[in-house]
């Protein structure tokens, strides 16, 4: 079946999952695109750590630079690119915190290095040298010692709701094939597909 008939979520799960197979590490890695009050664009890398049908999720620290923006302006963008698949996947939509519960029960599934490595960065904060992130790593340590790590009340994540998708498969001599996939007009349930030139 074309690109065309299919649901967006199910494209994106069967390209993931093939980008899974053959990407040498994060298949998951996705770039992150956000504008603040400045108007200025910022992207980076983030990891995509679940999607369903209300969204895509990822996790970060609240007071970070990507965060502050997405709180002044919840447009974003998402961007896969697999080398191996020469394909891309472009998501558009508002995003907003996830609640406190799924924060908390998805923290409790990381190791407890990458806990306390969260409790120790001030994300994009100026680090005088790496004995300061050290010695901040050693001090939640101690202070959490043999029990369990809460997560840090600036640490949390954001679902991204897709109001645009496009799908992306490379062509011959540059004839692209590009879906667009929006809302419906008519039922919210469905999608509007649009194939554009490369
Ligand atoms: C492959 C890859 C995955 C990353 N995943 C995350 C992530 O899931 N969350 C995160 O906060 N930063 C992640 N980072 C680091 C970000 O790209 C970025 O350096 C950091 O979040 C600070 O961004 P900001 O200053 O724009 O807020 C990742 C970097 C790479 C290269």
């Amino acid at each position: 079946m074309g690109l065309k008939n299919r649901d967006p979520f199910e494209i994106f799960n069967s390209w993931l999952e093939k980008a899974s197979r053959r990407e040498i590490n994060n298949p998951n890695a996705m770039t992150l695109a956000t504008v603040g009050n400045d108007g200025r664009p910022s992207a980076r890398m983030v990891l995509l750590k679940d999607f369903c049908p209300d969204g895509f999720t990822f996790y970060t620290n609240l007071e970070s630079p990507k965060s502050l923006q997405m709180a002044e302006n919840p447009n974003a963008a998402l961007l896969f690119h697999w080398k191996t698949l020469n394909r891309q996947i472009r998501i558009e939509g508002p995003v907003e915190q996830v609640s406190d519960v799924e924060a908390d029960a998805y923290f409790a599934t990381r190791p407890r290095a990458s806990q306390l490595g969260a409790w120790a960065s001030s994300q994009s904060q100026p680090l005088e040298g790496w004995a300061e992130l050290e010695k901040r790593v050693a001090m939640y340590t101690a202070k959490f010692h043999l029990g369990p790590v809460p997560r840090p009340a600036f640490w949390s994540g954001f679902r991204l709701r897709a109001e645009r998708f496009e799908f992306w498969k490379e062509g011959n001599f540059r004839l692209h094939k590009r879906f667009i996939f929006t809302p419906s007009e008519s039922d919210a349930q469905k999608w509007h597909v649009q194939q554009v030139f490369p």
